[in-house]
């Protein structure tokens, strides 16, 4: 008989996953637990726990599902009852027909050839960071914008629309605003991306949208879906994971300009702990624990990520370690499409940001900073510098 625990408090504080999770990944089976607003659900926490739940075909990710995992308010985007193309809440093979028309934009070699423009976005705000003065917030400054630029220029909005988006987007993803202004966000930037979808028919450019189009494979509406989800998914995951790991590398500085820190950031922060919500749609025993049709699962990645079977001193930040099998992008199916993007985007972040500002350091302790640590994703709300 499962025991059924609290949910483990966030990070606060600190930039390793909560302490609870070691004990959690040592349970026999798995912890019944339930999350913050109340919902009963099963935690998994070790690396081939969650592995095996993202890849079980007796578990879905449609939210629309009896007994999918819900965070009360803090979850919902409100996504206009129903918006086709919001795939990421789509099982197979539905899921499919979306990942096959998205891929080939995502690639290695496409993102690649995007790392120029990419530059351009981080040039210019850290051009924006300096101009501000020290000391400055570096999510304002930097973290926040550079995603949100980058999505704006891969989907081809206009660089003069972009703090419209920055605005809107930023009011979906923060748990503070209310339903309703929630609610406008999002009806505000669907408007807009039906706009833009109706402008690129009529006046087709090399960008993400007029290529979905050209290809015909989704519905103009489904196109508008897959952009909004786009400017979701990876605006604030890339801008925690910048900002969380621009404090990793001022607290190991031997590491910077070492690429290699890339990879470790994404394991060690692991900023999109929360995201990979499920249920199970058959009754499916895992790491165990036999789980009943409709009950609700939560793999946490951070707790994966830090599992000592796989990851030795899981718990130390050690770029020189082989951390590609880390789950913070999930596994199976839906794994992070933009993921490969992210890698660039850090990468050109990281690089550009200590080389132009080498005296970068922290203006307040780290158990100072006001820590993300009752979301979804883990961050930091503004991260002060000086240089
Ligand atoms: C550090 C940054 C990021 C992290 C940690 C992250 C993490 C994740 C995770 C854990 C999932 C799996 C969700 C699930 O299993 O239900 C996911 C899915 C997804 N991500 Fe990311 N993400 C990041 C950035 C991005 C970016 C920049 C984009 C695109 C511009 C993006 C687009 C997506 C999409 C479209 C999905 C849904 C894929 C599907 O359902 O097939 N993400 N991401």
């Amino acid at each position: 008989m499962a025991v059924t625990i609290e949910f483990p408090r966030r990070r606060p504080g600190r930039l390793t996953p909560p302490e609870e999770y070691a004990e959690l990944r040592a349970r026999p089976g798995l912890v019944r637990s339930a999350l913050p607003g109340g919902c009963a659900v099963w935690l998994v926490t070790r690396h081939e726990d969650v592995r095996q739940v993202l890849t079980s075909p007796y578990v879905s990710s449609n939210p629309e599902r009896e007994g999918f995992p819900t965070l009360g308010e803090v979850q919902t985007v409100p996504l206009h009852e129903q918006i086709p193309g919001w795939f990421v809440g789509y099982d197979p093979p539905e899921h499919g027909r979306f990942r096959k028309a998205l891929i080939p934009e995502f690639t290695v070699r496409r993102i690649k050839a995007q790392r120029p423009k990419i530059q351009q976005v981080v040039d210019a705000r850290v051009d924006a960071l300096l101009a501000a003065g020290s000391p400055a917030d570096l999510v304002r400054e930097f973290a926040l914008p550079v995603p949100s630029l980058v999505i704006c220029s891969l989907l081809g909005v206009p660089y003069s629309d972009h703090e419209f988006f920055e605005n809107h987007t930023r009011t979906l993803v923060t748990f503070t605003t209310t339903k309703e202004e929630r609610q406008h966000a999002g009806g505000e930037l669907i408007g807009y991306l039906e706009r833009l979808v109706t402008i690129k028919q009529r006046f087709p450019g090399d960008d993400l949208v007029s290529k979905l189009l050209d290809r015909a494979e989704l519905s103009v509406q489904e196109i508008v879906g897959v952009g909004l989800l786009l400017l979701i998914a990876g605006h604030e995951t890339t801008a925690n994971n910048i900002a969380i790991g621009t404090v990793m590398l001022l607290l190991n500085r031997e590491w910077i300009g070492d690429p290699r820190a890339v990879e470790e950031i994404l394991r060690f922060a692991s900023v999109a702990d929360l995201v990979s919500l499920r249920v199970a749609v058959e009754d499916v025993e895992i790491g165990g624990e036999l789980i009943r049709a409709g009950e609700g699962i939560v793999p946490l990645v951070a707790a994966a990520n830090h599992d000592v079977d796989v990851f030795d001193h899981a718990d130390t930040f050690d770029p020189s370690r082989p951390a590609r099998q880390h789950v913070a992008f999930g596994y199976g199916v839906h794994q992070c499409l933009g993921q490969h993007l992210v890698r660039a985007e850090v990468d050109i972040a990281f690089a550009t940001l200590f080389d132009r500002v080498p005296t970068l350091d922290l203006a307040e302790p780290v158990e100072d900073l006001p820590f993300k640590y009752d979301g979804i994703l883990f961050g930091v709300h503004a991260l002060p510098v000086t240089w």
